[in-house]
This record gives C-alpha cells, structure tokens and sequence, in this order.
C-alpha cells in the first residue's frame, strides 16, 4: 500500500513573515496526521525559519527548485546540499512553469532528478501536458519523454525517493480540474512507464500524486482513484483550511 501524500507548493507567495505564520498553523492543525504524508515547500528566503516551525512535526519541508551543481561559479543558484542543510527533505523539480517560463528541458531536469537523489532528498518529479498538446493528442507521447527523460540512468534503487506529480498545465491555477476519470487514466499511463522502466514492483511503490486545481471539494473524488497517491496543491495550500481539509481528505468507503 502507498502512503498518502499531500504536498503544497506555495510559488511565489508569502514573505518570510506570513510563511512562518501559515506553518505554524499548519502545525497546529495537522498535529495529529500521521496516515498521510506532508509536505510544503516555501519560498527560498523563508526555508530556514520555517524549517525551525515544522521541526518534529508531521509536516516535511520541500524546495521548489534546484541546481544540479554541489558549487561553484553558478551566480543565484542552490543546491541540494545546501536546501538540506536549510532543512528541506525534498526539492519539487520540473514543475510545468519551470519548463515553461525558464526553458527547462528534460535532459536539465534529468541532471536535478540526480542532483537531488544523490544528495539522498525526495524528488517530486512534476510532468504533465499543456492544453495544446492534449488537444492534438500527444499528451501521452509528451508524458513519455517527460517520465523517459526525466528518469535517464535512475537507477531503481533510487526510485523509492521519487514521487511523481502528474498537473497537467491546462488545469494549473485555472479552477478546471481534470476530472477523476482523466487523471486516473493518465496517472494509470504513468505508472505503466515506471514498470516498463523498472518493474511491477518498483511502479506499485512509486506515489504519483495530482496537481491542478485540487481544492477541498474535489479532493476526495480524486483521491478515491486507484492510481492517485496524493496531491501537489498549489493556490489552496496557501489557506489553512483549504489545505487542512484537503491533508483530511475522505477516504473512499468511510
Ligand atoms: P493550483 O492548485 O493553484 O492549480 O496549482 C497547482 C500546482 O501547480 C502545484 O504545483
């Protein structure tokens, strides 16, 4: 059985300030959770003092970004190492507007993918197709490159530290939620790669989670699909209810 995960992914909102202030409920709130795993990822400049706040608590702390360099002549850049030792366990890499605001390639994000994994942090691996590409039915070629290309030379021992973050853009901060039937369909294809990759059992543990408008009234319907292990939560991780509720999602049956 996989582990539920719920991971929000603040972008660029909240100072240092109110980024301490929504952890520090969130702590509260979400004391006693232990059946699911959590995880926020703030903005860089408050990773340190929010790393102070969720210490010992349910809640894990996420990077949104990386450089796949340990040092050296990289002007603005971080890497792993260094966003452990602010206190992260985890770094989000390829998110869609990264690769479509910064360019970044899959052969870039393949270097992160092993960046991250050396410096032995989670890797939330985040793939997903544009609007565009669905229409014209490459949606499952541009899921292939993107789980091929951002998994070159992984090996499988390595892939218990990967979550995998399926948000396709179209559905990204614009309230269309791709319905439970699209994302288990494609979550499914997903995990079908993985054991093409790898094998039956490296792709039954591997934890791909939704992302794209997951809010509290739809997280159930999502969360209720076989192959949906989670959610990546972008603009409702920035309420605390919102994201309370969405961390106590409804387990299908109760
Ligand atoms: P929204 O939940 O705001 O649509 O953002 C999803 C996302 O991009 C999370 O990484």
């Amino acid at each position: 059985m996989r582990k539920p995960l719920i991971a929000g992914n603040w972008k660029l909102n909240k100072n240092i300030t109110e980024s301490e202030s929504l952890a520090r409920a969130l702590v509260t709130d979400l004391a006693d959770i232990t059946e699911t795993d959590i995880i926020i990822a703030p903005i860089f400049t408050a990773l340190n003092r929010v790393a102070a706040i969720v210490d010992g608590s349910s809640i894990q702390l996420a990077a949104q970004n990386c450089y796949p360099q340990e040092t050296g002549a990289f002007t603005g850049e971080l890497s792993p190492t260094m966003l452990k030792d602010a206190g992260c366990g985890a770094i989000i890499i390829g998110h869609s507007e990264r690769r479509q605001l910064m360019g970044e390639t899959n052969e870039f994000i393949n270097l992160k993918v092993h960046a991250t994994l050396n410096s032995e942090m989670q890797v939330i691996l985040c793939v997903g197709e544009t609007l565009e590409e669905r229409e014209n039915e490459e949606m499952l070629e541009i899921l292939t490159a993107q789980i091929k290309g951002g998994l070159v030379n992984v090996p499988a021992e390595k892939m218990q530290n990967l979550v995998v973050a399926y948000e396709p853009v179209w559905a990204i901060g614009t309230g269309k939620t791709a319905s439970n039937e699209q994302a288990q369909e494609a979550h499914s294809f997903i995990r079908g790669l993985i054991q093409g990759l790898y094998s039956p059992e490296t792709a039954e543990a591997c934890r791909i989670l939704y992302g794209g408008s997951v809010k509290p009234d739809n997280v159930d319907g999502l969360m209720a699909q076989a192959d949906i292990d989670g959610a990546l939560v972008g603009g409702a991780s920035l309420k605390v209810e919102d994201f309370c509720r969405i961390v106590k999602f409804e387990k299908a049956g109760h």
